[in-house]
């Protein structure tokens, strides 16, 4: 079948105004009445109504609209009009339509399905208005961080995924079997090695894949999620705070210059995100433990906080809060301890606000090669596995420092969504390995 028309994709479908497009894609839903279908179409890069009038095609034509199922591949040409109802703005009056692929019951029907079969079926689900819309977002987070870096003079320096040992914590490692002798680990942070390029290239950031064998099952924990890390050499714990002000700035400011009609589509109530201007408010953990104290909330001195102890801090906010100095005990051993008060870390982690917990985890680095041995061995870290790392406070160490920004837990902040599994494209949980 040949279709009259321009290839256009439906995002930019407003330049056609009045003229005869082709557009590529799935049917998304039907209704008919008697004498006109009404054919939503999607593309991948939005949703249009197709309007077909018995009047205005042939009758086979009219035929195979009738019997179109859902999530059939079609091409379909018509004209583009101006519609204040319709939800783009416009609809499209349909002259030809061609179906491509079949598609015979469809497994994912407009009726309620539980969140198991969903996830099950995520290869499919991720067609869906609101799941789409949530993977556009993440990928403008991404491409959000990414210029946030380049423009600022940050060099991107990858790091491996294969590692000898572990960076944060041993007891979250994914242990794999590299060649025959040998046991790698999945990285948990790119952050030793990012150390080592900032010493070689001055501000640089790496940005992949991150491990974690997290035995919860929470919300917020997905066993592999995506990390960007940035490093500077000679920063010290105010400088990182500034960088991850700026860098949560920068990506919701352009989210909500971008990406509106996503936000809209995810029912995102945007004046939350609006509010996500400088300067975010800075305590120190002590003010963290007498705020919970203070709202009621038991909490002692020395710990870590839970999901529902960071939801009350963040409560007080109206923007994400940097909260610095945690006992050192409960953080990292190549954190570096305050010169003032050793028994806390000049680390931060930022809160984001209605609920979401931690996005960032950062802090200065020990810069001392006797302190950092010491830490090393009070870890029961082996210290062969150490000894490049060691060598940046062999030669020439200085004073540095950075975070790491998780992206799934940005992505489910911005969206507003209940849980970090819809914040990639394919999650990987304690209890999920497929599709
Ligand atoms: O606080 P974390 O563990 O810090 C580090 O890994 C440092 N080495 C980073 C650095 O300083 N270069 O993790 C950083 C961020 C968290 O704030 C959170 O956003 C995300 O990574 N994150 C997770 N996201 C999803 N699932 C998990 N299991 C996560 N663990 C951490
Ligand atoms: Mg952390």
């Amino acid at each position: 079948m040949t279709h009259e028309g321009t290839l256009a994709y439906i995002e930019d479908i407003a330049r056609h105004e009045g003229q005869r497009v082709i557009v590529r894609g799935w049917l998304h839903a039907r209704r008919s009445s008697g004498k006109i279908h009404f054919l939503t179409v999607r593309d991948g890069s939005g949703f249009i109504q197709g309007v077909m009038s018995k009047a205005a095609v042939d009758e086979e034509t009219f035929r195979l609209a009738d019997h179109l199922t859902q999530e059939s591949s079609v091409i379909a040409s018509g004209t583009v009009r101006a519609d204040a109802r319709a939800p783009g703005g416009f609809e499209l009056d349909l002259a030809t339509l061609e179906v491509v692929g079949g598609s015979a019951d469809y497994p994912i029907t407009p009726k309620e399905h539980g969140v198991d079969y969903l996830m099950d079926r995520r290869h499919l689900w991720i067609r869906s208005e609101r799941q789409s819309a949530v993977l556009r977002v993440r990928a403008e987070v991404i491409a959000a961080v990414r210029s946030f870096f380049d423009d600022r003079g940050f060099i991107l320096a990858d790091t491996p995924i294969f590692t000898p040992a572990a960076c944060e914590g041993t007891s979250t490692l994914f242990p794999v079997q590299y060649f025959d002798e040998t046991t790698a680990y999945l990285t948990q942070s790119g952050q030793l090695y990012n150390e080592a390029n900032a010493m070689a290239l001055g501000r640089v950031y790496c940005f992949g894949p991150t491990f974690r064998a997290e035995k919860s099952k929470t919300r917020r924990h997905l066993s592999e999620f995506w990390m960007v890390e940035p490093e500077v050499a000679f920063a010290r714990l105010d400088d990182v705070i500034d960088l991850a002000e700026d860098l949560v700035v920068s990506v919701v400011t352009r989210v909500l210059e971008r990406r509106q009609t996503e936000l809209k589509r995810l029912d995102r109530d945007v004046s939350k995100l609006e509010l996500v201007k400088k300067p975010f408010p800075r305590i120190t953990y002590d003010d963290a433990v007498k705020m919970l104290n203070d709202k009621g909330q038991p909490f002692e001195w020395g710990g870590d906080f839970g999901a529902p102890d960071e939801t009350l801090l963040a409560n007080s906010f109206d923007r994400p809060v940097a909260v610095t100095r945690y006992p050192s005990k409960v953080k990292a051993f190549y954190m570096e301890p305050d010169p003032q008060r050793p028994d806390v870390a000049l680390c931060v982690d930022v809160l984001a606000p209605e609920g979401y917990g931690e996005i960032i985890g950062g802090s200065q680095r020990i810069a001392d090669y006797d302190l950092l041995l010491r830490r090393i061995k009070e870890h029961d870290l082996p210290k062969e596995a150490f000894e490049w790392y060691l060598d940046l406070r062999r030669y020439g160490t200085v004073p540095h420092g950075g975070f790491g920004m998780g992206i799934e837990r940005v992505v489910t902040w911005i969206c507003g969504l209940d849980h970090l599994r819809e914040a990639i494209p394919y999650a990987r949980t304690l209890n999920r390995l497929y599709p």
